[in-house]
């Protein structure tokens, strides 16, 4: 738990997660106390909810002197380059998902941080890994740039714990839906186009197949895993930043028929692309047995419950003209 007194930094604080999680951060340890920080401009929202900090994580030097001018304690470390986009620009991936993670663990030591929180991602796994009820600990050889980074952060993060004594957490995302900022790049992003889509057009063309079967995870149990597992106490922790973790499993016709049973209407087209091959080698369901037992991890949130409050979130967002999509 990050004491009141503590100052955080979030990198990729405009991306999906961040742009969530900063006012979640803010409003239980106070706006002044969590620096955002992005590469690109901040929303008017963000920039005026507290301190937003240009920062590129491939740069150690800004790291370092962010850091120690706001002497700050605990790191949330969201800046990253999803699956689909990894694929496109590999070069870019590594030097964003490793050079960046390890400049931020390098800083962490080097000036005190107390807590560093990263992401990884059910990437890490790979067509050898056991498809259905993927395991906590077993084969982890993915064959996307993106997967290969999280890997090796994965077991960087845990080498910082090890030899550092620094305090790194994390788990692994499945896709993550939300409402308010739109993913950029990733595989699962399907899972929240369909909803704008549905909603503005009563159509979509899916890129992946119709029986593509996905572990996912809707923004609120995002949030409260983060807060949870950055909260629980140091010594129950037999893994630190590798937890699995899933809310739930669906494929894109059973999400397309959720959909249909608020909007009868709505149809969908299956179009796959390159991120099918991404898709087809992830696990299609996930024990997180280990995250429920060392830290008390528990969703609160089903396909139905998800889906009925993105519709509901997002035609609120339509009837106030606040829609926007792309
Ligand atoms: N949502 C991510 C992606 O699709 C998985 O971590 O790339």
């Amino acid at each position: 738990m990050t004491p009141e007194s503590e100052t955080i930094l979030v990198t990729g604080a405009c991306g999906q997660i961040g742009s969530e999680l900063v006012p979640v951060l803010r409003k239980l340890y106070g706006a002044e106390k969590v620096i955002a920080s992005d590469v690109v401009p901040p929303s008017p929202a963000l920039e005026n909810s507290g301190p937003f900090e240009k920062l590129d994580v491939t740069n150690r030097q800004e790291i370092g002197q962010l850091i120690h001018k706001h002497r700050v304690k605990a790191v949330y470390h969201l800046a990253a380059i999803l699956s689909a986009t990894g694929e496109k620009f590999p070069q870019k991936a590594w030097e964003v998902n490793i050079n960046g993670l390890y400049n931020i663990l390098e800083a962490s030591r080097e000036l005190g941080v107390r807590q560093v929180f990263c992401p990884s991602s059910i990437a890490v796994f790979g067509p050898a890994t056991p498809r259905v009820n993927t395991p906590q600990d077993t084969v982890l050889s993915p064959t996307t740039i993106y997967g290969v980074t999280k890997v090796a952060g994965e077991h960087l993060c845990d080498y910082y714990v090890r030899k550092y004594n620094l305090d790194v957490r994390g788990c692994r995302f499945p896709g993550i839906i939300s409402n308010e900022t739109l993913p950029g790049g990733g595989t699962t992003d399907y899972a929240v186009a369909i909803f704008y889509e549905a909603i503005l057009n009563r159509r979509y063309t899916c890129f992946l197949r119709p029986e593509t079967r996905l572990p996912m995870m809707y923004m609120p149990d995002c949030l409260k895993s983060i807060i949870e597992l950055m909260a629980a106490d140091f010594s129950r922790l037999r893994h630190h930043s590798n937890f699995n973790l899933t809310a739930m499993s669906f494929s894109a016709a059973d999400l397309a028929a959720e959909i249909k049973k608020h909007l009868p209407d709505f149809e969908v087209e299956y179009r796959p692309d390159f991120r099918q091959a991404i898709a087809d080698s992830w696990p299609e369901s996930i024990d997180d047995s280990a995250a429920r037992e060392e830290w008390g991890w528990k969703p609160d949130y089903d396909l139905a419950a998800m889906t009925a409050d993105m519709l509901r979130v997002l035609r609120e967002k339509q009837r106030q003209g606040k829609l926007k999509y792309p």
